[in-house]
């Protein structure tokens, strides 16, 4: 999908309507209605009582990127990745009737630990590292190296934090992460990847097969990469 946003916008890139200066401002509104200062308290991880004071404004901050993608769709469609503040995400999350909400907030202690303790800066360091092992041992100079990091990197920050998820509060706690994961702007990135067939063998026949770490690790990863891959066949 993202290749046919990406070629649909080289293609229309020319000819900007004059409604523009009216998205630029929605755009602009859309992200000023995300609640900053009770998100930050809740540690970006707002458990049930937190959920009731920042959903309102979520909800309507989601509402309102639905409503840009539709006005503006022309725009929309040549900003990749389109950074919605989680939009997606939350609508789900402050939806009382989904299922997906209730096996977060069943784990959400312990996201929120992992978030207190800056796992995800931790594994971003871990998988800075490997690639770059993972670079040298291949001994070129891949001009488009840069490129491609970020389809070997962010598929490993997301499985090392969900191998700490799954070791410190079980498996059900990892897998709900990794479907939490999967609503969120940051994983775009990776979806992309995997819709590459260059960048998604690279990722599965050089790159995993390559590095040197644990089983549990190596099979958080996959199930990262199996979940983000479900969303691409639509
Ligand atoms: C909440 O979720 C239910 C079931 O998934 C869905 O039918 C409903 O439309 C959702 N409500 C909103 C406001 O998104
Ligand atoms: C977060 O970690 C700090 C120490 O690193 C600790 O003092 C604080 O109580 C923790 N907060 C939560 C909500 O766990």
């Amino acid at each position: 999908m993202w290749i046919t946003l990406l070629i649909a916008s080289a293609l229309t890139g020319g000819k900007v309507e004059s409604t523009s200066q009216v998205c630029d401002t929605k755009l602009y509104d859309c992200h000023n209605m995300y609640p900053e200062a009770p998100m930050k308290a809740a540690g970006e991880v707002p458990d049930e009582e937190e959920l009731e004071t920042v959903c309102p404004d979520l909800v309507k901050m989601a509402d309102c990127f639905a409503e840009y993608r539709e006005e503006c769709k022309e725009l929309f469609e040549g900003l990749f990745p389109f950074y919605d503040r989680d939009g997606t995400l939350y609508k789900e999350i402050c939806n009382k009737t989904s299922v997906l909400r209730s096996k977060y907030l069943t784990n959400v202690d312990c996201y929120k630990r992992i978030e207190n303790a800056s796992i995800y800066m931790l594994c971003y360091n871990e998988a800075i590292s490997v690639y770059e092992q993972y670079v040298l041992s291949k001994e070129t100079s891949d001009p488009e190296v840069m490129f491609r990091r970020p389809c070997m990197q962010m598929p490993y920050v997301l499985g090392c934090v969900a191998a700490e998820v799954q070791a410190s509060c079980g498996d059900e706690a990892a897998e709900t992460f990794i479907q939490v994961e999967k609503l969120k702007d940051s994983t775009d990135w990776i979806k992309y990847c995997l819709h590459n067939l260059e960048y998604k063998n690279e990722i599965y026949t050089d790159f995993l097969p390559s590095i040197q770490i644990a089983e549990n690790l190596r099979r958080q990863i996959n199930k990262v990469l199996d979940v983000l891959k479900e969303e691409i066949t639509e």
